[in-house]
């Protein structure tokens, strides 16, 4: 039988590669801001965030592909995180941080400039609530925050909706698109590194018929 919740939450505590602070920790200074790479990965390379990772499936996907990158799953749920947290630990992967919190604080965590690219996989569409959509303007006003100018945001969805509600976002806010596809998998482009990784909603998707798409864009400064 797998592990219950509340068993994954006490192994939690053990990784020294997730981090969970409260709310008031992370608004009276949180450490590593500005120096996840120099103090937590110990080395100049670039940073890159999976916003809303569930199990980090992404995360430690491009991990394995670029051992000279650092990683970081973001996500509120923890027994989700147990998942890559485990998968990272296993593989003794030193590239590999969680962050357990909610997206919405994200600039508490990470300095101007530190984040070279994003990846959202897999968001929850929020058909009903705007607000809550991680590819809306609010979000995207958080990424600027943190993001390098030259920095990428990436999102892969099987939402129709969400996919043109997204185009029509980066449209109205004058972002640059770099990259659109309503059906990756039909996309010749053979060298698109957003086909090499698959995460567990992906494939559940992928086996009821529907199609995933994929937007790859830079935020206007
Ligand atoms: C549909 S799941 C996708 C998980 C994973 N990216 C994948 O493709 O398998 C969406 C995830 O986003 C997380 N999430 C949604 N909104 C969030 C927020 N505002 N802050 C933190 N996590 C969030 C949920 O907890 C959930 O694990």
């Amino acid at each position: 039988m797998g592990k219950g919740k509340l068993a994954k939450f006490e192994e939690n505590k053990l990784f020294a590669n997730l981090f969970q602070p409260t709310y008031v920790e992370a608004v009276s200074g949180f450490p590593l801001k500005g120096q996840w790479a120099q103090t937590f990965f110990h080395n100049t390379a670039d940073i890159v965030l999976e916003l809303g990772c569930g199990k980090g499936e992404y995360t430690v996907g491009l991990a394995r592909k670029y051992p000279y990158r650092n990683f970081i799953g973001i996500d509120i749920k923890g027994a989700r995180l147990w998942r890559g947290l485990k998968t990272a630990t296993n593989e003794q992967l030193p590239n590999v941080a969680f962050l357990r919190t909610r997206i919405h604080n994200i600039t508490l965590f990470f300095a101007p400039n530190e984040v070279s690219e994003l990846w959202i996989t897999f968001p929850d569409p929020q058909p009903k609530k705007e607000t809550k959509r991680l590819t809306s303007p609010p979000f995207l006003a958080h990424y600027k925050q943190l993001l390098r100018k030259d920095g990428r945001v990436h999102l892969k969805t099987d939402d129709t909706d969400l996919y043109h509600y997204t185009l029509e976002t980066i449209q109205s806010e004058h972002h640059r698109l770099l990259l659109h596809t309503d059906d990756l998998y039909k996309n010749e482009d053979e060298t698109l590194e957003v086909k090499s990784v698959r995460t567990y909603y992906e494939q559940m998707w992928l086996d009821m018929g529907k199609t995933i798409k994929y937007i790859q864009f830079q935020l206007a400064h």
